[in-house]
């Protein structure tokens, strides 16, 4: 038996609570503790409390760690993401800062499949290496958890390599990957003057195989304007449903498509993006209980301005999450607390509801509410603690990282 304490938090923020998503004036609730502690069995939370309590009724043989006065936060959870690709799109970087849009780029053969072309010439190694990289930038991010969508192999062969490179990461590193088969990403090359087709391959030849093979939890698409339309995207999520995996979309990026009303109509777990979506959408939403997955990172990294409208998800009761959408191409960042700076200057939310989006609620979108997203009895001991005093300073300095140091079930896992 491993015993932990951590002691001498400046603000131990617990978000403590109902045990489910967090809506309305709930998302500013952190249930933060001033001078507060933590004790750890095994890597499991036993308890919290002041610090003094704490360090009075640990164990002798407890490994103490002192949080100097700092601030400690549950890990984030990272809800969207596409960890697992090959090269990098640093071209279409410049070319969008030449004036360029990310929509020309891809209308000219660049974009995802610039990225599917570097990933299928990869090998499994090679995937798995470069993804270890980036699960070390999301540690150093402060996040524990992240989903990971394939999407850049577009071929039966290639989707299950890039999941096979999920699961396995598992093993190879202490963030915890959940994978998400995305096999709708894009129409590939080869499918380009037949989607119908292609539409085929991802329910007869991908799914099938995805699901006996265990390798994805979720399924989530390309829900816009040349690559899936409303009836494909209809057809391949019911067939993901029937296969028992839960749904998740790219909805109303780039166009309001009508993808929010859809995800309502299937009962999706979530809707990400929603840049476009609006009043009719939002509304489906919440009679569905659907979760946005708002990803300004996005927005910011493609040079546009028109973010989702967070604050009406919020007055609609709906439970926000915050994702970082990390991949090379339209949100080349790992980092939770760079979107807590987005999301309050972009999209008004305030720094509390950004961490509630971006840890319990985010933890509910991915089925693992009842385990990780807060800091309380029964829960894995993944936190973070942060270099401030006060936990708005997260979001408030960009651009510098304030991380200390990071835990995942009670082992300090950053720095190494
Ligand atoms: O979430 N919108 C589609 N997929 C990604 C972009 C991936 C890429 O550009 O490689 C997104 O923004
Ligand atoms: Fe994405």
């Amino acid at each position: 038996m491993k015993n932990l304490a951590v002691l001498h938090a400046a603000q131990l923020v617990t978000l403590a609570g109902p045990a489910r998503p967090r809506i309305g004036p709930e998302m500013n609730e952190l249930g933060i503790l001033l001078h507060g502690g933590l004790l750890v069995r095994d890597g499991v939370i036993v308890a919290t409390g002041a610090s003094d309590d704490i360090e009075r009724t640990a164990p002798r043989d407890a490994e103490f760690v002192d949080a100097g006065e700092r601030v400690v936060l549950p890990g984030f959870v990272d809800a969207h993401t596409h960890p697992v690709f090959a090269g990098d799109r640093v071209e279409e970087f410049e070319q969008r800062a030449r004036g360029a849009t990310y929509e020309e780029i891809a209308a000219s053969g660049g974009g995802i499949r610039s990225t599917v072309r570097k990933t299928r010439a990869a090998s499994e190694d090679e995937l798995r290496q470069r993804a270890l990289k980036h699960a070390r930038w999301f540690l150093q991010c402060g996040t524990t958890t992240v989903e990971a969508k394939s999407g850049y192999g577009l071929s039966v062969e290639d989707e299950l390599k890039m999941l096979r490179v999920v699961r396995d990461l598992n093993a190879l590193t202490p963030l915890e990957l959940v994978p998400t088969f995305l096999g709708a990403h894009a129409v590939p090359e080869e499918h380009a003057g037949s989607p119908a087709r292609y539409v085929d391959l991802v329910i007869n030849e991908m799914l099938p195989q995805v699901a006996a093979k265990n390798l994805a939890e979720n399924c989530d698409i390309f829900c816009e304007q040349g690559y899936f339309n409303i009836e494909m995207s209809r057809s391949i999520l019911n067939a993901a449903k029937a296969r028992g995996l839960d749904l998740r979309l790219h909805a109303d990026q780039l166009t309001n498509s009508g993808a929010a009303i859809l995800a309502a109509e299937l009962s999706a777990r979530t809707a990400d993006h929603l840049e476009l979506t609006e009043d009719d959408g939002i509304a489906a939403m919440q009679r569905a209980k659907v979760q946005p997955v708002l990803l300004p990172g996005s927005v910011y990294a493609l040079g546009k301005t028109r973010y989702p409208r967070a604050r009406g998800m919020i007055g609609a009761g709906l439970a926000v999450v915050l994702a970082t959408d990390f991949n090379p191409g339209s949100s080349p960042t790992p980092s939770i607390p760079m979107v807590l700076s987005l999301a309050a200057t972009q999209m008004k939310m305030t720094p509390a509801e950004g961490v509630t989006a971006a840890t319990i609620n985010a933890a509910y979108s991915l089925r693992r509410g009842r385990k990780l997203g807060s800091l309380e009895a029964g829960k894995c001991a993944n936190f973070a603690i942060f270099d401030c005093e006060d936990y708005r300073e997260i979001a408030c300095y960009f651009g510098i990282p304030q991380t200390h140091s990071v835990y995942v079930r009670g082992e300090r896992v950053f720095p190494a």
